[in-house]
Formats: structure tokens, C-alpha cells, sequence
């Protein structure tokens, strides 16, 4: 099977240039960040401190979770529940970043994303792909742009969404969460070695697909 990594801080527009890029060159794409909101998530419904690790390690095991693709398009179903809409509220983001830093956490993570790259050719998303879930992913790429340009695309992401939020609020959270994600002692967010680089602040959407399906088939194709 081939993988592409795709790594990167928040609101890098990481999922939809993935995405995009996957469908393009017919890969499932798999969105990793959606498996720690969702044991955010669930940490949240049981009243837990998602940063505490004691807490939060010992319920992994009533976690029961499953990814599945309809089309193309993943579903994040948690204990019997389609929480793919459930796990993209600022609440939960902040929950989800607090659970990444529990090694425990990633561990219960690590086979599931595993298997799903085992089975399938995939664009998979997230922090540490290219660094410790696929590290022989046959394509790595660190997509990134500036703090000012990700809080803003988030921000107007949620507004279209009907949510009511404050700019500064959005750039302080997404600050916050690039610290703890780059600054934990396991798997912290760092371009892997042989990553291509990406920037993509002050480009449009299309240009940062157009620039990511070439380097992916470039890539690909010295990989034949
Ligand atoms: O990409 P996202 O915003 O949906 O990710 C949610 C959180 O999960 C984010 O704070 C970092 C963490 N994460 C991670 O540690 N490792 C991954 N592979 C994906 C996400």
C-alpha cells in the first residue's frame, strides 16, 4: 500500500488541501486529528479533565472507535455514534490537544491508524504522521502557514458556520495549542526528516492543492 503523510500545526487548511489532494489522486484520506477530538470528546461526556492523564488512561478502554469511509468522506463513529459534527467545536479542540500529550492516548491510537494504512493507499492528516505513526510513508509533507493566516481561515470557517467567536479569542487558542502540541514530551509536532515543506500563507486553496497533488505525483513517481 502507499501512504502520503501530511503534517502540520492547526488550521494549516491541512484537511481541505488533503482532501482535495486525495480525491485527485484517488486516496482515501484519513483526518488523525479527528481520532483524538474524539476521545476529547468523549473524555468531555464523562466529566473528566482530559489533561490528566490518570484520569483519561484508565477510560481508553470503554472507547470504542471506528473510522469509516462513505465516498471518500470519513465518519468518526464513537461508541455506536456518528460524532463527526459533534467533534468540531472549540471545546472539544482544546480537549483534543489536551489528550494528545497523554502517551497512553497515542499508543490506543497508533494501531488504529496503522491498520487503516495497511488496508488502504491514503493521504493520512495529522501531527506525527510522518515522524512515528508512517514513517516509511512513501510521501511526506509538513504543511504549515503563519499563526495570523491559520487564526483567520479558522475564524471565518466558524462564522460561516453560524458560531460566534472572536478573532483574538481564535488566534490565542490556536497559539496555545501549538505550544502544547509542538512542546509534549511524546510525539511533538516536528517536520520529519525527509518532509517537504509547504507553505501555504497568502495562497488560495487552489493553488495549495495544484502545489501538493504535483509534489505528491513527483514524489510518487521516484518511488515507482
Ligand atoms: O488537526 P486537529 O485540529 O483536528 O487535531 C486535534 C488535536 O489532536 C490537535 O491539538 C493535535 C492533536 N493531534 C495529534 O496530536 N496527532 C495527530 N496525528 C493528529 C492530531
Amino acid at each position: 500500500m502507499t501512504a502520503v503523510a501530511i503534517d502540520g500545526p492547526a488550521g494549516a487548511g491541512k484537511s481541505t488541501i488533503a482532501r482535495r489532494a486525495a480525491r485527485e489522486i484517488g486516496f482515501i484520506y484519513v483526518d488523525t486529528g479527528a481520532l483524538y477530538r474524539a476521545v476529547g470528546l468523549f473524555m468531555l461526556q464523562q466529566g473528566v479533565d482530559a489533561s490528566d492523564a490518570r484520569a483519561v488512561t484508565p477510560l481508553l478502554r470503554r472507547v470504542q472507535l471506528t473510522l469509516t469511509f462513505q465516498n471518500g468522506e470519513q465518519k468518526v463513529i464513537l461508541c455506536g455514534e456518528d460524532v463527526s459534527g459533534a467533534i468540531r467545536t472549540a471545546e472539544v479542540s482544546m480537549a483534543a490537544s489536551n489528550v494528545s500529550a497523554i502517551p497512553a492516548v497515542r499508543d490506543f491510537l497508533f494501531s488504529l491508524q496503522k491498520d487503516i494504512a495497511r488496508n488502504n493507499d491514503v493521504v493520512m492528516d495529522g501531527r506525527d504522521i510522518g515522524t512515528v505513526v508512517l514513517p516509511d510513508a512513501q510521501v511526506k509533507i509538513f504543511l504549515t502557514a503563519s499563526p495570523e493566516e491559520r487564526a483567520r481561515r479558522r475564524y471565518e470557517q466558524m462564522i460561516k458556520k453560524g458560531e460566534r467567536v472572536d478573532y483574538d479569542d481564535v488566534l490565542s487558542d490556536l497559539k496555545t495549542r501549538d505550544y502544547n502540541d509542538s512542546h509534549r514530551a511524546v510525539a511533538p509536532l516536528v517536520p520529519a526528516a525527509a518532509a517537504v515543506i509547504v507553505d501555504t500563507t497568502g495562497n488560495t486553496l487552489e493553488q495549495s492543492v495544484k502545489q501538493l497533488v504535483a509534489i505528491i505525483k513527483e514524489n510518487l513517481q521516484y518511488h515507482k
